[in-house]
């Protein structure tokens, strides 16, 4: 019974990002963000600064990362591309990857990336003017634009990743966003951990007690609520060991959705 009640959350879920817009997406929440990211209180200037940290530690590099439900985004995996020689890059929808894969291609993508590159330069303690090195990089090392659900126990196709898996998993605004309950948020969870080798890295980045967020024009997608507990129960449960938690309290007035903060967990695979 309880099956079928995840079954038909989960299909629901799909059905919601059935009109899904990348440019919507990308208009409610990296737009608005651009003219504030030299503020240091601001969302995504923190965002970025997570990841950075979170990749220039030195204990997370090697062969590959897979960025989970990259969305039209590519903000993300702008620090990590420069410690993994492969990057792969997964969604859910079509139109995402044919957005991330214009941009791969050197074609006009929905939003320009260069401020986000620029940023990302002068936190690595290089110049901004340094920019195109680094979207050289980032063209070079994404290897693939996959589909992936997390919803499955196998998320990506069966022969996608090498089977002793990848170095390190990352996944920003995604497990919460498209999952019905906490049992299928902690499903996927797992899922997502089973493509990881033992004692690889995960780093998720989400929304805290968020009940909904616009993903185009009128599209409402509801998010399952999930706290800093929540959390850490599920990372316990699926076999993590939490290397670090941190909260952002969101000043953000954000209409597009009812975010309270921002997590960013670094974790390995025990
Ligand atoms: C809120 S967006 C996050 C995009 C990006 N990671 C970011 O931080 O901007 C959620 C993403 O999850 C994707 N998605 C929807 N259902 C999914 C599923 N079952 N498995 C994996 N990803 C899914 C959506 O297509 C969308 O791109």
């Amino acid at each position: 019974m309880e099956g079928k009640a995840s079954e038909s959350g989960i299909a629901a879920m799909a059905d919601h990002y059935k009109n899904f817009d990348p440019a919507t997406y990308l208009n409610n929440f990296l737009v608005p963000e651009v003219s504030r990211l030299d503020k240091e209180d601001s969302h995504l200037s923190w965002i970025l600064s997570r990841l950075h940290r979170a990749f220039s530690e030195g204990d997370m590099k090697g062969d590959l990362l897979v960025d989970i439900g990259s969305g039209p985004s590519l903000h993300q995996v702008m620090s990590a591309c420069e410690v993994f020689n492969k990057v792969v890059l997964t969604d859910f929808l079509e139109v995402n990857r044919n957005e991330l894969k214009l941009w791969l291609q050197n074609g006009s993508s929905k939003i320009d990336w260069t401020p986000f590159l620029k940023k990302i330069c002068e936190l690595e303690g290089r110049s901004p003017s340094e920019w195109t090195e680094k979207a050289a990089r980032l063209r070079q090392v994404v290897t693939d634009v996959l589909p992936v659900d997390v919803h499955r126990p196998q998320p990506l196709a069966l022969d996608a990743l090498h089977p002793s898996g990848a170095n390190c998993i990352l996944s920003t605004f995604c497990l919460e966003c498209v999952s019905p309950d906490l049992d299928a948020f902690n499903k996927a969870l797992g899922h997502i951990g089973g493509l990881l080798r033992p004692g690889g890295h995960l780093v998720i980045i989400g929304c805290l007690e968020e009940s909904y967020y616009y993903g185009g024009p009128g599209v409402k997608i509801p998010v399952v609520p999930v706290d800093d507990a929540q959390l850490c129960k599920s990372l316990k449960e699926n076999g993590f060991t939490l290397i670090r938690l941190e909260i952002f309290q969101d000043p953000d007035t954000n209409k597009a959705s009812d975010e309270k903060g921002i997590f960013a967990v670094k974790a390995r695979k025990s």
